[in-house]
């Protein structure tokens, strides 16, 4: 039994996570555990009518779940950055959720905008840590307002912080790694930083990186890439990729950069991770407002978060059998992954993969 707690949020949030639900209850019956759904309101909605984001009494709520499904956070009536602080950057930071991982992978029939490139090529996760860097907030204004203003925002690391989320990325990697083809046979990690210039912040990671590399994943092939020459191969070469690990500020960019690739907001997922406590899985596509209640928007990258949400509970036959179930929608079913484009309305799509699950 998992006690389930399901934010849908804002916009189409609440459409795309009523097929998730679908499939996890689904998929629950199929490989016989218990999913106790609770939902909470946090939300643009309750923002307007009662100024609160995430309430430190709703973290402790959330606290007691082993599991937190988002549907999306963004409302056009309120300000850029006050939901984003207040509800996701707020439940990452309290709830510790120190990794943030991305699953780059192209379904088949989907399209990319990578000229000559399958789902042979794309098939990666980056490992970007969640919770330091120019995320925690350090830093303000002198003269603020004057023309001598000063804005000084840091990137913080520590060691704690680099160490722990290394270790998941090179775990992650011998578990999952797929043996990245022309590399040799060894799984591969590849560190993706700036130490040509950020020779504080990237050189900790660096020598972390290499010393727990050399100390206790030998079976790992280690490699290095600066940032802006990821995005490069991201496009040109990103069959050479296996699993990243970056910073939080970094991640955020190619994690994007990776979402195009496999087909953009209709599909992408991630997850906030924190490996001893709760986490938390989410579409990464947003609100997209103007969709609302039009039963046109895809819910895939809702049922994404839930087979991510599955494989991170250890039911991993379950979530395994939801992203069959999705790679047989996108290559038999969709006409496009595009919202209206879909050739079947959002829950349409969210029976077509539950009726897979089922089989
Ligand atoms: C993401 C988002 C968030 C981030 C925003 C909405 C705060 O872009 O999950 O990647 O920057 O982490
Ligand atoms: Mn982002």
């Amino acid at each position: 039994m998992y006690k389930i707690a399901v934010i849908p949020g804002d916009g189409t949030g609440p459409e795309v996570t009523a097929e998730a639900v679908k499939v996890l209850k689904t998929a629950a019956d199929k490989f016989n555990f218990k999913v106790d759904l609770a939902e909470f309101d946090f939300g643009g909605e309750r923002y307007k009518r009662t100024g609160e984001t995430l309430p430190e009494a709703g973290v402790e709520e959330l606290r007691q779940f082993d599991s937190i499904l988002l549907g999306a956070i963004g409302h056009p009536d309120v300000a850029p950055g006050i939901l984003e602080k207040g509800i996701l950057l707020k439940a990452r930071f309290e709830l510790d959720q120190y990794i943030n991982l991305r699953p780059v992978k192209l379904f088949p029939g989907v399209e990319t905008p990578l000229k000559d490139k399958g789902p042979d090529d794309i098939d990666y996760v980056v490992v970007r840590e969640n919770t330091g860097d120019l995320y925690t907030g350090t830093g303000g204004f002198t003269m603020k307002g004057t023309p001598n203003e000063v804005a000084v925002q840091s990137a913080v690391y520590t060691r704690f912080l680099v160490d722990r989320c290394l270790k998941y990325a090179f775990e992650y990697a011998r578990k999952y790694g797929k043996k990245a083809r022309n590399r040799g046979d060894k799984n591969t990690l590849a560190l993706c930083g700036k130490t040509n210039v950020l020779t504080y912040i990237y050189d900790l990671w660096e020598r972390a990186f290499n010393e727990m590399g050399e100390a206790e994943y030998p079976d790992i092939t280690r490699e290095y890439y600066h940032v802006d020459a990821t995005c490069m191969w991201m496009v040109k070469n990103p069959e050479w990729f296996d699993v990243i690990v970056t910073g939080n500020m970094f991640g955020d960019i190619i994690t994007d950069l990776g979402a195009i690739t496999q087909g953009g907001m209709g599909i992408a997922a991630g997850g906030n991770i924190n490996p001893e406590g709760v986490s938390m899985f989410e579409p990464i596509g947003g609100s997209a407002p103007k969709y609302t209640g039009k039963g046109v928007i895809n819910p895939l990258a809702a049922i994404c978060a839930a087979q991510m949400m599955l494989n991170t509970l250890g039911e991993e036959e379950a979530g395994d059998a939801v992203e069959k179930a999705v790679m047989f929608v996108t290559a038999n079913k969709l006409k496009s992954l595009a919202a209206g484009k879909m050739g079947y309305s959002t829950s349409e799509v969210g029976d077509l993969v539950a009726e897979k699950v089922a089989e």
